[in-house]
């Protein structure tokens, strides 16, 4: 394999073949046994084994210190006193805490720096880092972290980072196996360019993004207008698929529409937002997106309906779309609003026990469209970015007109779809953070939100696939996914709520004393619910753009990006909001 790393690092467990989606699966609601003896005798031992592990479990937790680092005693640890969150109606930083986000980041870094310095990957337990693409890096790593140095004030690291874009930032690699997925692409690298320019000005960032972006333009070269889903960068050629994921090919707009707007090459807009055309003809009567669309015709292939992977940020862009261009595109409010509807319609639940709301999943059952769907008490860790979007969209796409909503906002300032999304957000949100009711305080990377098997008797969730005494299923792991903590940071600075800080610093916390490598770097945990953590060797590119840059950003100053003047891509690269010059719309509703 010419690739070095993974294809698809984001979602690459779950790029299912496309068999798959045709199979009709159980609805998983009920496992009955043959007789109720035999249920009892099977609850038995498994109570059993489940007290053993959570005694193993609670002596390893309290005797072994934090299992990974004995000897680290993190400096938080000794600077409790939290400072005054908000006076005169600003929210105002919490510097110990941010100071504590700040160290974290440069432990990551420095790591990264003396062992894979210029690599898109990196595996900090082996200290190794690895290319996409056999000839060489595309700044996977590098790019999607500028920013983050930038909004922290890291003057060497930034100027490090900055003379490596100088000298040895090439886009002319050898692409042709897949290498380059066109979404993950667009949005750490093309994104990450384009931030750096904003916050720098520095015309160097913007000449790479101009030739990444021509680079990608031919990945748009297909009969419907959906984009390919991987490209090469060297020949310029999108390389073709069957199917591409909803979110992929709805999840360049903002990067596209900005590099239009700096540089008044209108062909950037264009490409990308005739996916949105393409897309909202598509349509369903649910108004909900499947996860898989043809590339050919441009039509939803019968697919799971998910908020997870492959689905999230299609709706998150819908609401940034509209954002950033000074709400002046009302198609794509019709279409959040509608897409809200539906997901309130068909996938809001809560559990009977706790009445944890979560989102529930979609898998059709039959062949074809005249099918039944089961509904399925499944959660991506990635679900949670939305409780933070839905609090968003309530006070901007949610505000009644001329309206300045408040901090936090008063339900007299929202429409009534904003009341309700700001009510489902917010409890959501509380639903997300039960998922880091586990042995780390992290969140495994799927729930399933009924009673199971796990190390805490009280939950009404349990992680995807667990078995008490069995190993670690997949979805056990946490690696070092954002959207709980991005969600934190949207709620924060929209209610100035001061429990939204301290549920995020108990989630550092669990990162600092669970995936921290006393030689530097942070890596993926395999599974939440086992003290002492045993790791995976990989330090996600994401940790650095997004889940770093949202905790500081959580404990900085509330004008560090402001909310009026910005919109994130969903790799936390902020964008600002302008008002479109010349462009006129390429489709109405
Ligand atoms: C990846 O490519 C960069 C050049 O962009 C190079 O500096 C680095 O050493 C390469 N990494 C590996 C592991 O080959």
């Amino acid at each position: 394999m010419l690739c070095g790393g993974r294809k698809f690092p984001k979602w690459g467990w779950i790029m299912t073949s496309l068999s798959n989606w045709q199979v009709p699966r159980s609805n998983c609601v009920t496992k009955t046994f043959s007789s109720s003896s035999a249920w009892m005798r099977r609850r038995t031992i498994q109570y059993l084994v489940l007290l053993f592990v959570g005694a193993v479990a609670t002596h390893l937790y309290f005797f072994s210190s934090d299992g990974i680092d004995p000897s680290y005693i993190p400096d938080w640890l000794q600077e409790d006193e939290t400072p005054e969150a908000v006076s005169k109606g600003r929210l105002l930083a919490d510097a110990p805490k941010r100071n504590a986000v700040v160290a974290a980041f440069k432990h990551a870094w420095s790591a990264y720096e003396r062992d894979a310095m210029g690599s898109d990957e990196y595996h900090p337990i082996s200290h190794q880092g690895k290319n996409l693409s056999h000839t060489g890096g595309i700044g996977y790593t590098i790019v999607d972290a500028i920013d983050t140095m930038l909004l922290m004030d890291l003057k060497e690291e930034y100027s490090r980072a900055a003379e490596w874009v100088r000298t040895s930032l090439r886009f002319d690699r050898d692409g042709h196996s897949r290498c380059f997925n066109t979404f993950e692409t667009t949005i750490r690298v093309l994104g990450g360019l384009l931030s750096a320019h904003h916050l720098t000005s520095d015309p160097m960032y913007l000449h790479h993004a101009v030739d990444l972006a021509d680079r990608m333009l031919p990945a748009f070269d297909t009969t419907s207008g959906l984009p390919m889903t991987s490209i090469d960068l060297e020949q310029r050629k999108g390389i073709a698929d069957v199917y591409i994921s909803t979110a992929e090919a709805t999840t360049l707009q903002l990067e596209f529409r900005d590099l239009a707007q700096l540089t008044g090459n209108e062909i950037y807009w264009h490409k990308a937002e005739k996916v949105m055309a393409v897309v909202e003809k598509a349509r369903l009567p649910s108004n909900l997106a499947p996860i898989s669309m043809s590339a050919n015709d441009g039509t939803y292939l019968l697919s799971d309906i998910r908020l997870g992977s492959r689905g999230d940020s299609y709706y998150e862009y819908l609401l940034k779309q509209y954002l950033q261009t000074v709400r002046t595109e009302p198609v794509y409010l019709k279409m959040y609003e509608d897409a809200m509807q539906g997901i309130h319609d068909h996938l809001v639940h809560k559990t009977p026990k706790h009445k944890l709301t979560y989102l529930a999943e979609l898998h059709p059952r039959g062949p074809n469209w005249q099918t039944t769907w089961d509904v399925e008490p499944k959660q991506d860790h990635l679900v949670c970015f939305l409780a933070g979007s839905l609090m968003l969209g309530a006070t901007t796409a949610g505000a009644l007109p001329n309206t300045k909503v408040s901090v936090p906002p008063q339900m007299s300032e929202l429409t009534k779809a904003g009341r309700r999304d700001w009510e489902t957000g917010v409890a959501l949100l509380e639903g997300c953070m039960a998922t880091h009711q586990t042995a780390t305080g992290l969140s495994p990377e799927i729930a399933q939100f009924r009673p199971g098997p796990g190390s805490l008797p009280d939950r009404d969730w349990h992680i995807k696939g667990w078995r008490a005494g069995g190993s670690a299923p997949y979805d056990a792991r946490y690696m070092l996914r954002p959207e709980t903590i991005e969600s934190l940071f949207l709620a924060w600075r929209l209610t100035g709520n001061p429990k939204y800080r301290a549920y995020a610093w108990g989630i550092f916390q669990g990162i600092e004393l669970h995936a921290r490598l006393p030689g530097g770097g942070y890596a993926t945990v395999l599974d939440v619910d086992t003290v002492p953590t045993k790791l995976d060797d990989k330090q996600e590119t994401f940790y650095l753009s997004e889940t770093l840059k949202y905790l500081f950003l959580t404990f900085a100053d509330e004008d560090v990006i402001s909310l009026d003047e910005y919109v994130f891509n969903t790799e936390a690269h902020p964008l600002p909001i302008f008002r479109p010059s010349s462009i006129q719309p390429l489709f109405t509703l």
